[in-house]
């Protein structure tokens, strides 16, 4: 039973000295996220982050990233988001995850594909280099048509950065993927497709994409405030910070959880 934790919009940011702080929130909210993880009662079979994982791209918020995700003993499968370098991704995740680019440029879009315990994690950058909206392209969806094609009994999850559906906070939906009804109707081609994971608007939510459920995921540091009405405000607000838990390649539906950071044990035991 393949269990998938993705962590999010980790954000670690280093100062104006460009080192980052160790008592820094985000790092943090991030070694509590690690060792909520660590506390749970079955080991996950991977974590997959899905993109914003450092502030700025420098590489000391890549170095203490990976040293912040040490503990954890299982693979790692990173996406960039749009405050990430992918040329610092790819180097700090090259022992961890298939990064290479085809053609050798380490700034090219990031997409591969691994298995995991009979299911398949494909990971699709929808980043635009100097952008804030997300979007796959022509040569994206044609990989992942490619990628989907290559397998397709296998229940499978697509972990991509921008949400590909609106979550009803107006500032957020405007930075949503572009090209969500394109990457709809390629898996309305693909059912072994059986959720579609996301990050960058800092909290949880579930909708839909071309009848695959899809989520995103709470930050591991902070959460965009709910705010619904037009134009509404764009701001962080207090809620918990927390992760999902995806448990999928049983035979039955694929089901998400989202964890509120911390290191909960039973309190008493139900009959
Ligand atoms: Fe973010």
């Amino acid at each position: 039973m393949p269990i998938i934790v993705q962590f999010s919009d980790i954000h670690i940011a280093a100062g104006a000295d460009g080192e980052v702080d160790d008592r820094s929130g985000p790092v943090r909210a991030l070694r509590n996220a690690v060792s909520s993880v660590l506390a749970l009662p079955e080991r996950p079979d991977c974590l997959v982050l899905t993109g914003d994982l450092v502030d700025r791209g420098l590489p000391a918020e890549y170095a203490r990233l990976t040293a912040l995700l040490s503990p954890l003993p299982i693979p790692v499968y990173p996406l960039p988001g749009k405050h990430d370098d992918r040329a610092l991704l790819r180097a700090a995740f090259a022992d961890r995850a298939p990064l290479e680019s085809p053609d050798g440029d380490p700034q090219a879009p990031v997409r591969y594909a691994v298995e995991i315990a009979g299911t398949r994690l494909v990971c699709c950058d929808t980043t635009v280099p100097g952008r804030p909206h997300g979007e796959l392209g022509p040569e994206l969806l044609d990989w992942l048509e490619a990628t989907l094609a290559a397998a397709p009994r296998t229940p499978t999850v697509l972990a991509v950065h921008h949400p590909p559906f609106p979550i009803g906070v107006r500032f957020l939906d405007e930075l949503a993927l572009r090209d969500a009804a394109e990457l709809g109707a390629l898996l309305a081609r693909h059912p072994q497709v059986e959720r579609v994971i996301s990050g960058h608007v800092h909290r949880a939510a579930v909708g839909a994409v071309g009848g695959v459920t899809a989520v995103t995921c709470p930050s591991t540091y902070r959460q965009i405030y709910l705010d619904t009405t037009s134009p509404g405000q764009a701001a962080v607000t207090g809620e918990p910070a927390g992760f999902a838990v995806h448990i999928v390649g049983t035979g039955r539906p694929a089901v998400t959880h989202f964890v509120p950071t911390g290191v909960y044990r039973p309190l008493m035991h139900v009959d």
